[in-house]
């Protein structure tokens, strides 16, 4: 492979150490911030995610607290754990884990989160302002991939992107968000009748289907930068992204890898919208804006 690997890896260091230095300024104030975690799930991958940002957490000084609900736990129970959290001082980011319990929905239940404290863009109301172009959280992951390139200075502004994925929580706020960088975007999805005519211009291509080997080098430009997003499981069990590595790799001149490329960011992301919150709309925010603020 040739292509330069954009690793998230240094980019979640340097927030982590940011925000190390920021809360241990904040502790001796007597100030803590807390993340609320809300799973009602069995699910193993959601365990393993929430241990993840427990170790973020103890390792960077703010306080991770799991309301574990269960997999069988109403949507009133949720929502009410979820409301509660939104009204108490001392939570400041509330993330809700999927899967949910049968009849429950992210975009339902998202309502319930505070804008302030909506970290992870769940509320649709933080997507209404992502629109609009007002102060929100964008989905972590999607402001993952913008943290990524703007580390490693890929230019955003007139140039022609492609993202694959139209979800709620990847393509579609990303798309505003390259929007609102200036950059040219065209968005594929499952019904794209010419997936390799969509991506094979762009300067950049942005991989979130949860398709493993989708973007095979036939679909992206030389030298053209790659962001992987998709985390699959391959027949021996280990986790791959939407790109084939070894062919885009020959022809890209940079590609991000799975794992510890966007995850790795999206997780700092969450801290660090948990920690500064969103801009202060007066303009004289006492730490610096997070990213995935949107002003
Ligand atoms: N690294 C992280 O932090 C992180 C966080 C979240 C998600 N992810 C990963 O990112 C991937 C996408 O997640 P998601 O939640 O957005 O998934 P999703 O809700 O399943 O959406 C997948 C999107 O990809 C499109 N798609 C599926 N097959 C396609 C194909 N053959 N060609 C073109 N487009 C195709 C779908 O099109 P339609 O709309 O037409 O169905 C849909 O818009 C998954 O692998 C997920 O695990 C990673």
């Amino acid at each position: 492979m040739n292509a330069r690997v954009l690793s998230g890896r240094p980019v979640a260091a340097a927030i982590q150490s940011q925000l190390s230095a920021d809360i241990d300024e904040l502790l001796r104030q007597g100030k803590k911030r807390q993340l609320l975690i809300v799973a009602a799930t069995d699910d193993p991958s959601s365990a393993s995610y929430v241990r993840t940002l427990q170790r973020f957490g103890g390792q960077t000084g703010v306080t991770v607290t799991v309301a574990d609900l269960g997999p069988d736990a109403s949507e009133i129970d949720i929502r009410t754990v979820l409301e509660t959290a939104s009204a108490d001082e001392n939570v400041h980011g509330i993330i809700l884990q999927t899967p949910l319990p049968d009849g429950a929905s992210i975009s339902g239940l998202g309502s319930a989160i505070a804008v302030e404290k909506d970290v992870d863009g769940a509320n649709p109301a933080s997507l209404t302002r992502l629109l609009a172009g007002e102060a929100c959280f964008a989905p972590a992951t999607a402001a993952a991939v913008v943290e990524l390139l703007d580390h490693y200075e890929v230019g955003l502004a007139g140039r022609p992107i492609s993202v694959v994925g139209r979800s709620l929580v990847v393509g579609k706020p990303l798309l505003h968000l390259l929007l609102n960088r200036d950059a040219t975007v065209t968005v594929a999805h499952s019904r794209t009748a010419d997936l390799a005519a969509a991506t094979g211009t762009a300067a950049v291509v942005v991989a979130a289907a949860g398709r493993a080997g989708l973007i095979r080098a036939a679909h992206v430009a030389q030298g053209s930068v790659v962001i992987d997003v998709g985390t699959n499981f391959d027949d021996a069990g280990a986790l791959v992204g939407d790109v084939e590595a070894g062919s885009v790799g020959a022809v890209a001149a940079a590609l991000s890898p799975v794992p510890g490329g966007v995850g790795a960011v999206t997780t700092a992301l969450l801290f660090r919208n948990t920690v500064y919150g969103l801009p202060d709309p007066s303009g004289s925010p006492s730490l610096p804006a997070a990213a995935g603020a949107v002003l």
